[in-house]
C-alpha cells in the first residue's frame, strides 16, 4: 500500500498532514528517510517510524451505510437483524460496530466502521458535529413552531436543546403526510427528532438521516446497501 495511506490509517493525521509529516523528513521507513508518500509499503514487514517511534498499524474500514427500517443499529441482537448482519463476509474479519444509532424505524445515512477514535468524536457531545434529517411530520409548522424547535426545547428536567435549524420543504395544510421539512442538530439524545417535534404537538410519520458533519448519504446507494468512504469523504470527516 501506499504510504501516505498507511500513515493517515494509523491515525497520523488527513492525506495532507501526512505530507506535510513527510516533507519535514519525521518519516522513515527501514532506516531511510522517505519522503514520497506514493512510495509502496508492507506495513507489516516494514518498519515505518514516526520521530523514530514504530507506527502501529492497524487497518481501519469506513462504511456509509443507507440503512433501512426493521433493522437495529448494533452489532448484535436476539431478536432483530443489525446493521452488521447486512454487511458481507469480507468485513467479519473487522470489529465493525456503528458509530452511533438510528431507531429501528428510521432509514438513512449510518457510518460502520472499525475506527474508534473517529466515532468517539463523531459522537462526542463536545464536538458539535451536525446530523441533518430529512422529516415527514403529520402537521405543517407554524412560525412559532420553527423558532421553538430551532432555538431549544426543554426534553428533560436538566437538558434543553441545543441551537437547531429547520428548513421546511413543503407543507400540505389539508393532508396528513406531506409536510417535509429538514432539520439539522447537533447532538443524538435518545429519539431527539421525535420527541422535537412532539414537544411542538406534532408528530414524526417518516424519518431518514441525510448528512452527519460533511458526510452526505449517496443517493445511489438504496436502503440496505452501503459502501466504503472514499479518501475525501473520510478527510473531511477527521477532526
Ligand atoms: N432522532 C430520532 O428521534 N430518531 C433517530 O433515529 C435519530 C434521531
Amino acid at each position: 500500500m501506499r504510504l501516505d495511506k498507511c500513515l493517515a490509517d494509523c491515525g497520523l493525521g488527513t492525506r495532507s498532514e501526512v505530507k506535510s509529516l513527510l516533507k519535514a523528513k519525521r518519516i522513515t521507513v527501514n532506516g531511510k528517510v522517505v519522503n514520497n508518500g506514493k512510495v509502496q509499503v508492507n506495513p507489516e514487514t516494514d518498519e515505518i517510524l514516526f520521530d523514530g517511534e514504530k507506527i502501529q498499524y492497524e487497518e481501519f474500514v469506513y462504511i456509509m451505510m443507507n440503512k433501512p427500517a426493521g433493522v437495529i443499529s448494533a452489532t448484535e441482537d436476539n431478536c432483530h437483524k443489525t446493521v452488521v448482519d447486512l454487511l458481507n463476509d469480507e468485513y467479519r474479519t473487522y470489529d465493525i460496530f456503528p458509530a452511533g444509532r438510528l431507531d429501528i424505524d428510521t432509514e438513512g445515512l449510518l457510518l460502520l466502521t472499525n475506527d474508534g477514535i473517529l466515532s468517539h468524536n463523531l459522537l462526542s457531545p463536545k464536538k458539535h458535529v451536525d446530523k441533518k434529517y430529512y422529516v415527514k411530520i403529520a402537521k405543517p409548522l407554524s412560525e412559532n413552531d420553527v423558532k421553538t424547535l430551532e432555538n431549544g426545547i426543554k426534553l428533560e428536567e436538566n437538558f434543553v436543546t441545543k441551537k437547531a435549524k429547520v428548513e421546511v420543504i413543503s407543507e400540505n395544510l389539508h393532508e396528513n403526510g406531506d409536510n417535509q421539512v429538514y432539520i439539522t442538530i447537533s447532538e443524538g439524545k435518545f429519539h431527539q427528532v421525535k420527541r422535537m417535534f412532539k414537544a411542538v404537538n406534532n408528530e414524526v410519520l417518516y424519518l431518514k438521516r441525510v448528512k452527519m458533519g460533511n458526510l452526505s448519504l449517496d443517493e445511489n446507494l438504496k436502503l440496505g446497501e452501503y459502501r466504503e468512504l472514499t479518501e475525501e469523504e473520510l478527510d473531511g470527516l477527521k477532526f
